[in-house]
């Protein structure tokens, strides 16, 4: 319900609801004056994140490592109003350190499946650096969640979060993907979105294997219907890396003509090519139409050759001025 969408378009809600109900998350507050906001980030120095209360299309969150970079989030967000609404307030939380994971939980507001969780690479450059972006590629299953900590994640995060909305009259039916960071502490929550991830989703629907109108069905049809949804695992590794163009995050150039596609697709079953920012001209020719381009997604019993598989088929695309990490899933690696 639109109710239940708050723990996505209000950031205030959703810390509000973690708190109430000992959700593990960054301690935070709230502010609608830049001024007592920033007294406030000079008392507490920095590092510290700056989030703006509202849908702001995942641009909104300022991590800020010195306070002229808080005095730069707060300009642009009280002053140059860069998210108009969104930004009439801010949360302003602790800096979390640690590994961040995706995890996708379908729900009827009662019982709920975990998908297999995945693992998003933010950042524009290699080794996690330069400006955040929508995502540069993921893999899945992620290592780092083995089946103690995801245990942990359901009986701390998933089941509390399910059971808040509840006992707040607004139950939520459908997907919710949290974004959890992996600290010192245990794992807290990031954030709630009221939606599938990207890229993440092109790794993990691959390793699904259930009729999805059904599940979904299942979800908008009341308590406990999702649970006579049946639904299996494929064992093994899907690693999905993004293609942007040149500039991106950043201004970027459209219309260069993308080539490959099919070659790149043709070598197996289990390589997908999935389309996000293109688009055809007069010809027919498939054109760059946006800042992500394309994920090309493979899957292999182990991660090594998934990536390896992956790139492989990455090598066969062409377009003026593509760029991509080529470090999707190291992280992983280094860690099996
Ligand atoms: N890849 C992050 C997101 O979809 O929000």
């Amino acid at each position: 319900s639109q109710k239940a969408a708050q723990i996505e378009g209000s950031k205030p809600f959703a810390k509000e609801l973690m708190k109430k109900y000992k959700i593990p998350t960054a301690s935070f507050r709230v502010f609608s004056e830049k001024d007592v906001a920033s007294r406030y980030v000079k008392e507490k120095g920095a590092p510290i994140v700056i989030k703006v209360s509202g849908l702001a299309a995942g641009k909104g969150a300022y991590v800020c490592n010195t306070l002229k970079e808080t005095e730069n989030a707060f300009h642009d967000i009280f002053d140059k109003k860069h998210f108009g609404e969104a930004g009439n307030a801010v949360v302003i939380e602790d800096k979390m350190e640690g590994e961040e994971a995706s995890i996708f939980v379908l729900t009827d507001g009662k019982s709920f499946i975990v998908l297999p969780v995945s693992q998003d690479h933010k950042r524009i450059g290699e080794g996690d650096t330069g400006p955040n972006t929508g995502g540069m590629g993921a893999y899945a299953p992620c290592v780092l969640v083995d089946k103690i900590m995801l245990a942990r994640i359901e009986k701390e995060i998933i089941a509390p979060t399910l059971d808040a909305m509840r006992q707040e009259g607004i139950p939520y039916t459908g997907l919710l993907y949290i974004g959890i960071m992996l600290t010192k502490r245990g794992p807290q929550v990031v954030e709630y979105n009221c939606r599938f991830g990207d890229p993440e989703s092109q790794s993990v629907f691959p390793l699904v294997n259930c009729d999805w109108f059904e599940a979904f069905k299942a979800c908008s049809s009341g308590p406990g219907k999702l649970s006579s949804v049946k639904w299996s695992i494929k064992p093994g590794y899907c690693v999905s890396v993004v293609l942007a163009s040149k500039g991106y995050p950043g201004k970027y150039e459209k219309g260069k003509i993308v080539s490959g596609i099919a070659q790149a697709e043709a070598e197996r079953n289990d390589i997908d090519v999935y389309h996000a920012g293109t688009t055809r001209n007069e010809k027919g020719d498939i054109l760059t139409n946006g800042g992500r381009i394309l994920t090309v997604s493979a899957w292999e019993e182990n991660l090594p050759d998934a990536i390896a598989t992956a790139y492989r088929a990455v090598e066969k695309i062409h377009f003026d001025g593509m760029q991509y990490r080529r470090d999707i899933a190291a992280k992983g690696l280094k860690r099996i």
